[in-house]
């Protein structure tokens, strides 16, 4: 795994593929986004389908370009057909995205299950990307702040691992093409950054970033927030130049401190 400076959050732009692409895409969209992009002042992060995390670990092996899942179990090793062991992600890929939403709604995933797989991760050396966020009538009744802290808490109650990730994902702004309103992203981005600073006092260098139909239009207002260090991108990851383009405006900001 590779260590940042504990001052400085570099720009991170992480590509959540989901359930998308075949074999041959796969592979055609990690070699375009190698080509594509210089990983000169932004982490770029891609998250394939399990079942090509091996082969796109290929196409990408000795390039800027990282790579992560989308899930994971907590167990190590045992009867758990279908499951996936952070010990075999570990052998794979740096990064695991753990908690996103659609985990949440539509497999039922809670706040317990998420800790489970966020400790597991780490204590197998892979670097988190926790997604929280409110739903939509979470939003309309003004409990956004609450969910995402208790989301938080919950998820880092057994410590904040060594390198970690949060994304902040307004449920009602994933997969819409209206992104959430930065000032909006902003608000709850600091809150998030003031209680990891709590847990963990000594260390600034959690990066935070916003998903929710971010694209590269929009992308450019979201890192130039304060407490914002980057986007977490589902749609508009699938197509390249669109990508590309996200992860260069993500480039042009100086990692902040
Ligand atoms: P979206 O997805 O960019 O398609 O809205 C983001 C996510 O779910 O991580």
């Amino acid at each position: 795994m590779h260590s940042h400076p504990s001052s400085l959050r570099r720009p991170v732009v992480a590509a959540n593929w989901k359930m998308n692409t075949s074999r041959t895409q796969a592979e055609a969209l990690a070699r375009g986004v190698r080509e594509g992009t210089t990983g000169d002042s932004v982490d770029i992060i891609l998250c394939p389908p399990f079942v090509w995390l091996d082969r796109v670990a290929g196409v990408l092996a000795g390039s800027h370009v990282r790579l992560g899942a989308q899930n994971l179990f907590w167990k190590e090793a045992g009867a758990y057909t279908g499951e996936v062991s952070p010990l075999q992600l570990a052998e794979v890929c740096e990064y695991v995205i753990v908690g996103h939403s659609e985990r949440r709604t539509v497999f039922g995933e809670s706040d317990e299950t998420v800790a489970l797989k966020l400790a597991a991760a780490a204590a197998a050396g892979l670097a988190p990307i926790l997604c929280v966020g409110e739903n939509a009538h979470e939003h309309q009744r003004g409990e956004a702040r609450a969910v995402v802290c208790r989301q938080l808490v919950t998820a880092l109650r057994s410590g904040v691992p060594q390198e970690l990730i949060v994304a902040y994902e307004p449920v009602w702004a994933i997969g819409t093409g209206v992104p959430a309103a930065p000032e909006h992203a902003q608000q709850i981005a600091a809150l998030l950054r003031a209680e990891l600073r709590e847990m963990k006092p000594d260390r600034e260098e959690v990066r935070i970033l916003y998903g929710g139909s971010v694209s590269a239009a929009s992308v450019g207002e979201f890192i130039a927030l304060p407490d914002l260090d980057g986007a977490l991108v589902g749609g508009a990851s699938l197509k390249l130049r669109e990508f590309a383009s996200i992860c260069e405006v993500a480039a042009a900001h100086e990692a902040r401190g």
